[in-house]
């Protein structure tokens, strides 16, 4: 509790998206991913492997942009750091880990984003009606961008929106808000021009506390993604949870840059205001 405690008081994230709860979750992130090293690792070093094929693809190797860095646990920082000019942490919460990084390395630099632009609505005391996500703009500006990666990400970003937004409208669709919200970061992924990798969950199998198979969710809201390499993620091994449940997650690496950029028409019916954004620190 008490490194946890000291952890959120070191995490960047402005008052506004913690009064939503970002920095309370990345906190609990990092604390299960130190709790779970051993069975966490294959996944990380999964995760690192293709982030590291994406970037051997690349012809030129300027900036590369990670949407999702949190602590860091999946990123091969020094060796991107080898091979690119700049690196640019992108997330709605900075741990200490991607302080010091950004302290430490002059090339990273550090961007607060809030990707799913709901937080404006969501904090709005007087909207009658459900945000509607948008498809962001971020980063689409910076021509040197040559790789992004999404990294385990995507089935984040409903988490916090839909259990707001389910508490203040109580017949919300969540299904229709999730797959918005999905949609709207694979339409935002699309528009890069460089080197294009999304990494996230697509099969999350709940187990009971006798170990068999109680259901299995789509934490995509049932968005289509191309194929790609998958392999399984201990996301909650026994004991991890206090029900006595257990999750197993399957993960793909998709790379969406050409050939399979065609996007689907359930991602061209985003529409809304632009996410939040802050300048890059540090
Ligand atoms: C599973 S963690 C990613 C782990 C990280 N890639 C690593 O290497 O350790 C998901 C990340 O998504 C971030 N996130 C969740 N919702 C977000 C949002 N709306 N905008 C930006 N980042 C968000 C969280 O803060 C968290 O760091």
């Amino acid at each position: 509790m008490i490194v946890e405690a000291v952890e959120s008081l070191l995490t960047h994230c402005p008052s506004r998206w913690r009064r939503l709860g970002y920095a309370y979750a990345a906190v609990a992130c990092s604390a299960r991913a130190r709790r779970r090293t051993a069975a966490w690792a294959p996944h990380q070093q999964r995760t690192r492997s293709a982030i590291l094929a994406a970037a051997a693809r690349c012809a030129q190797k300027r900036t590369v942009l990670i949407l999702g860095s949190g602590p860091l646990n999946d990123v091969p920082l020094i060796d991107l750091l080898a091979q690119f000019q700049r690196v640019i942490l992108a997330d709605v919460a900075h741990p200490p880990a991607a302080r010091m990084a950004a302290r430490r390395w002059p090339a990273v630099s550090l961007a607060t984003v809030e990707l799913t632009g709901l937080s404006g609505p969501l904090l709005d005391p007087v909207g009658e009606h459900p945000p509607v996500p948008a498809v962001s703009a971020a980063f689409l500006d910076q021509a040197d961008i040559d790789l992004v990666v999404s990294c385990n990400l995507a089935s984040q970003l409903p988490l916090i929106p839909l259990a707001r937004a389910s508490r203040r409208w109580p017949s919300l669709d969540e299904e229709a808000l999730g797959h918005a919200i999905v949609a709207a970061h694979l339409a935002h992924l699309r528009r890069f021009r460089g080197e294009v990798l999304l990494i996230c969950d697509v099969v999350r199998a709940v187990f009971d506390p006798s170990g068999g198979l109680e259901r299995q969710d789509d934490p995509l809201y049932g968005v289509p993604l191309p194929e790609g390499e998958e392999w399984e993620w201990d996301l909650a091994p026994p004991g991890e949870l206090s029900s006595g449940h257990s999750v197993m997650t399957r993960v793909r690496a998709v790379r969406l840059s050409e050939p399979a950029k065609a996007a689907t028409s359930a991602e061209s019916h985003c529409v809304g205001t632009e996410p939040g954004v802050e300048s890059p620190d540090r």
